[in-house]
């Protein structure tokens, strides 16, 4: 595992900029949250050196994970990286492959994503080359949630969990195509984040991103400074 440790939120996204750039992935999958909204701002701003760096019209989008609403709902990770950064860059429409969760079976939409994946990438389990991930308070990551059934599942590429917390469906990818990416990366900051930040990496196993391991591919923690306040 590697550990980076940057000053501030900003500098946390620019560092991820680096990374993707530096990593030229052909398949990546997106989070929701507020740090990779900084990342996907940056790598789209064309005063910034990212945006000329990336071959847009290569790249297959996905998600780590997906809120149970349609995509133009101000909850939807779609809509987040797409206004902040899917639609200020040339990506091929075609290559941007959202999770269809305005389907009301959650289940259902979780199928037809993990067929998508297969068909896409044309393998039967998918090697990711970069995966974007973030970090609960709770622990939670993608939409793994502590003492979620879908930390169990062996089989499913995606899955439909229940989360009792917010009394919903969530559609997540699960630990055997989180850990077989290639590049698999948590960005963490907020002082809120402190923590749990410590107990993932230096307590004992008992939260969902510790079991995000990937089995032939790098994982690399990035935290901004509040985030890590806590760890020795
Ligand atoms: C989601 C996520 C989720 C997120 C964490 C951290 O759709 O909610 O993908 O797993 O990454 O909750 O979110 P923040 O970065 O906003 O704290």
């Amino acid at each position: 595992m590697h550990l980076r440790i940057l000053k501030n939120s900003i500098d946390l996204a620019r560092a991820a900029a680096e990374h993707f750039v530096a990593r030229r992935p052909r398949t990546v999958a997106l989070s929701g949250g507020s740090t990779p909204k900084l990342l996907f701002e940056l790598l789209a701003d064309p005063n910034e050196p990212f945006r000329d760096q990336i071959p847009w019209p290569d790249i297959h989008f996905f998600w780590s994970d997906e809120r149970h609403v349609p995509p133009d709902d101000p909850d939807s990770n779609y809509r987040m990286a797409n206004e902040a950064m899917l639609s200020r860059v040339p990506v091929a429409t075609n290559n941007v492959h959202r999770v269809p969760s305005e389907n009301p079976n959650a289940t259902e939409a979780a199928s037809e994503y993990e067929q998508t994946l297969v068909q896409i990438t044309q393998q039967p389990l998918p090697r990711l080359d970069l995966i974007m991930l973030g970090l609960g308070t709770d622990g939670h990551t993608a939409s793994i949630f502590p003492g979620s059934e879908v930390l169990h599942e062996n089989n499913r590429l995606v899955a439909a969990p229940w989360v009792e917390k917010f009394q919903t469906y969530r559609i997540t990818m699960t630990l055997p195509l989180l850990n077989n990416g290639a590049s698999v990366v948590f960005l963490v900051s907020g002082a809120e984040k402190a923590t749990i930040v410590k107990e993932v990496l230096q307590g004992p196993e008992k939260y969902p991103a510790q079991a995000v391991k990937p089995t032939n591919g790098e994982l690399l923690w990035m935290l901004d400074e509040d985030a890590a306040s806590d760890i020795k």
